[in-house]
């Protein structure tokens, strides 16, 4: 048996008593989705996963999706060979090259992968190297934030799509072969709803993806603005977010479709080194 304790804050919930390095049985399976879909963040400690076993995890979940290249990942190329279903996110440099994506500074609220039209529902990222302090990462509850806005404003945005911005990586680094945007109207990217229907829950959900660049369609571009201000704002809000601090060994699987997530600086004498895979979307909005 398991144990499934919740943090007690808007989302979030720890696992205990489970070894992901083991086959799931489908019993198994079913519950850790009921538990993902209830705490759309779920915490399991102190495993021990090589990338097989964090891919045959995934896998065992849903359908693994591959990591998008270093290009898009980092606005660089040559990242150290791992499997193409592996996303590094490290500071570590070797040899001259960076590894893995993000580095050590602030990454920006975001959720995964937002820029194509069909974002993996899941990200699994299992720590392999932490800092001593530094680089927590915070989660924040997007059916909570849809829900304490007001009617006029759940007016103003139902039916209304943005554009996630492709340019920018959430590091605030312009990828490879991208320009600076002058004109949000003109950036690339994919087109979302902003309030979306999850398919799983049936619950409503503000989506918002990344603010960078961002652009909600056929509004004057001062009135996208003010208006992604104010939601961006009521999304983050204290209340709606929950905050983990890593340990080695663990695993955070959270919901690209219902929560975005952010991650503190770090000290860049340290090293952190996590190995994230995806979990392929369906696209329902
Ligand atoms: C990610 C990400 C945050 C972190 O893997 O998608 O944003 O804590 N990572 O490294
Ligand atoms: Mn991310």
């Amino acid at each position: 048996m398991i144990d499934i304790i919740p943090s007690g804050a808007s989302l979030g919930a720890q696992v205990r008593g489970l070894d992901l390095g083991k086959p799931l049985d489908a019993a198994m399976r079913d519950t850790l989705l009921t538990a993902w879909h209830r705490h759309q963040v779920l915490v399991f400690r102190d495993q021990d996963l090589d990338d097989d076993a964090l891919i045959a995890f995934t896998g065992a979940i849903g359908e693994v999706q591959m990591a998008p290249d270093s290009d898009v990942t980092a606005g660089f190329g040559g990242f150290a060979d791992v499997s193409p279903a592996i996303t590094t996110i490290s500071n570590i440099v070797k040899d001259g090259r960076k590894i893995g994506a993000l580095g050590h500074a602030e990454a920006d609220w975001h959720t995964d992968m937002s820029y194509l039209d069909t974002p993996p529902s899941a990200s699994i990222l299992y720590a392999i190297q932490v800092p001593a302090s530094g680089g927590n990462t915070a989660f924040c509850d997007m059916y909570a934030a849809y829900k304490a806005l007001d009617d006029d404003m759940k007016a103003r945005i139902t039916g209304r799509r943005a554009i996630h911005d492709f340019t920018y990586t959430s590091a605030g680094v312009l990828r490879v072969g991208h320009k600076e945007i002058t004109d949000v109207r003109d950036t690339p990217g994919a087109r979302h709803p902003l309030v979306r229907t999850h398919p799983d829950t049936g619950r409503k959900c503000l989506y918002l993806g990344r603010r960078i660049n961002g652009y909600i369609l056929d509004l004057p571009v001062a009135e996208s603005e003010a208006l992604l201000d104010l939601l961006w704002a009521a999304a983050t809000r204290p209340e709606f977010v929950w905050e983990h601090t890593w340990q080695r060994g663990d695993v955070v699987m959270w919901d690209n479709r219902c929560v975005m997530h952010h991650r503190d600086a770090f000290d860049p004498a340290e090293t952190r080194l996590m190995h994230r895979t995806q979990i392929r979307g369906d696209g329902h909005s």
